[in-house]
């Protein structure tokens, strides 16, 4: 389903975009369109008006409603969905709270967010468990190459599998429900980093599988910073601890209300969650007016159609591949269908120098990420649908100019 040209700039313009940049780094933090941005403004001038009635009265509902929407957004239910604050917040409750059998060792990629790295060697120093990562084909045609090179990683002491479902540093989309299958066939606990996965690719979390699926809506879904979220898998439900002990530690206690809907750890709470979701979820007075937008930014991008949404990145993706291809920089991105979606990576030429060329392309007022990757440097172009090619012709004139052969 194509449209026109005048219809996408019609969608861009309910974008707050920075008309003076060329924004090519949705992958670290998406922007707001308008109705989303009217929403949380609306949900923050009532909690600033009158925080009580909003905390106690207001909120609970709008909460349950924004869960129940979440969760069908992301293929899961919800009482299986925790709200965060972003993806480092669920794979921390994720990792702080789960206790391995050591000793043992902790398996990743070769492509894991470094934050997230470290968030698993501490894991590894407190529980005496190795961490060990594997290296992934870089540009494969075909996602079995994957599963395989990450079942040959696999050892009977491997506790715990953690991978991303798109990968950070290239946006390879790695076939998770497969390399979860594979894992729990081996015993094997599986923790999916989806934080570009939301609205980038169409998910159904609980398909997946996985033990823990985190993931943001602050990048490609378009919800105000401090929207993410963990789906806690079947099975798993008492594996973990929450971050901070506040009013949800515990359960059977309920200072400010009763429970509806009947008793049980899973059953809806007066408080917008269930009482097994709020032991991990409640952290105390804190700022959920972005978890209460999440329906405003779903609704968003569902009224532009998720088809058509999809359509753009593909047509986005196959454009910069032959416009920055044509500037002689290599693709570091697969390029078969289901491999990739909204963004796609080059290599940088040996020798490169990072800082320069962020200052280079800042100068130019390019947004753009130039990624440091152990053996080379890469530039990581995000398209959503509010790209357009002309932001890509800038982006290639500028690697003309800027990147040194
Ligand atoms: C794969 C991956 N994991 C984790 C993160 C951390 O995201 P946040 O800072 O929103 O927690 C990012 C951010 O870009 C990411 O790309």
């Amino acid at each position: 389903m194509s449209q026109s040209t005048d219809w996408w700039a019609a969608a861009r313009a309910q974008v707050l975009l920075n008309p003076a940049v060329t924004m090519l780094n949705t992958g670290s933090f998406g922007p707001l369109p308008r109705p989303v941005f009217d929403r949380v403004t609306k949900l923050r001038l009532d909690l600033a008006a009158g925080p009580t009635d909003f905390f106690v009265r207001q909120a609970p509902p709008v909460l349950w409603a924004a869960r129940e929407r979440a969760a069908a957004f992301l293929g899961t239910r919800p009482g299986r969905l925790v709200f965060t604050a972003n993806v480092s917040a669920a794979i921390n409750l994720v990792a702080s709270g789960l206790q391995l059998a050591s000793p043992g060792e902790i398996l990743m990629t070769d492509h894991e967010y470094g934050a997230m790295v470290w968030c698993w060697e501490r894991v590894g120093q407190r529980q005496r468990l190795a961490v060990r990562t594997f290296p992934l084909p870089t540009v494969p045609g075909d996602p079995g190459e994957v599963v395989d090179a990450a079942v040959a990683a696999m050892t009977p002491r491997t506790r715990l599998f953690f991978f991303s479902h798109v990968l950070s540093p290239t946006g390879f989309v790695l076939p998770a429900k497969e390399l979860c299958a594979a894992a729990r066939k081996r015993g094997i606990v599986t923790v999916v980093d989806g934080a570009h996965a939301p609205a980038m690719i169409p998910l159904s979390a609980d398909d997946v599988g996985a033990d823990f699926y985190s993931g943001n809506l602050h990048k490609w879904l378009l919800a105000p910073t401090g929207a993410g979220f963990l789906v806690v898998g079947p099975g798993n439900e008492d594996r973990l601890q929450p971050l901070h002990v506040s009013w949800g530690y515990k359960t059977d206690k309920y200072p400010l209300g009763e429970t509806t809907g009947g008793p049980g750890p899973d059953s809806r709470d007066a408080f917008g969650s269930t009482p097994r979701v709020r032991f991990l979820e409640f952290e105390g007075t804190r700022d959920i007016c972005p978890w209460l937008a999440v329906p405003a930014a779903i609704d968003f991008q569902a009224g532009l159609g998720w088809d058509r949404v999809r359509a753009r990145i593909a047509d986005l993706a196959a454009y910069t591949r032959r416009v920055i291809g044509g500037t002689g920089l290599r693709l570091a991105t697969p390029a078969a269908p289901g491999l990739h979606g909204a963004m796609t990576a080059f290599e940088l030429p040996p020798g490169s120098d990072a800082v320069r060329l962020r200052k280079a392309f800042w100068d130019r007022r390019i947004e753009i990420p130039v990624v440091e990757r152990p053996d080379r440097l890469l530039l990581r172009v995000s398209h959503h649908f509010y790209t357009t090619e002309a932001e890509i012709d800038r982006l290639a004139a500028a690697v003309r100019e800027v990147v040194v052969r």
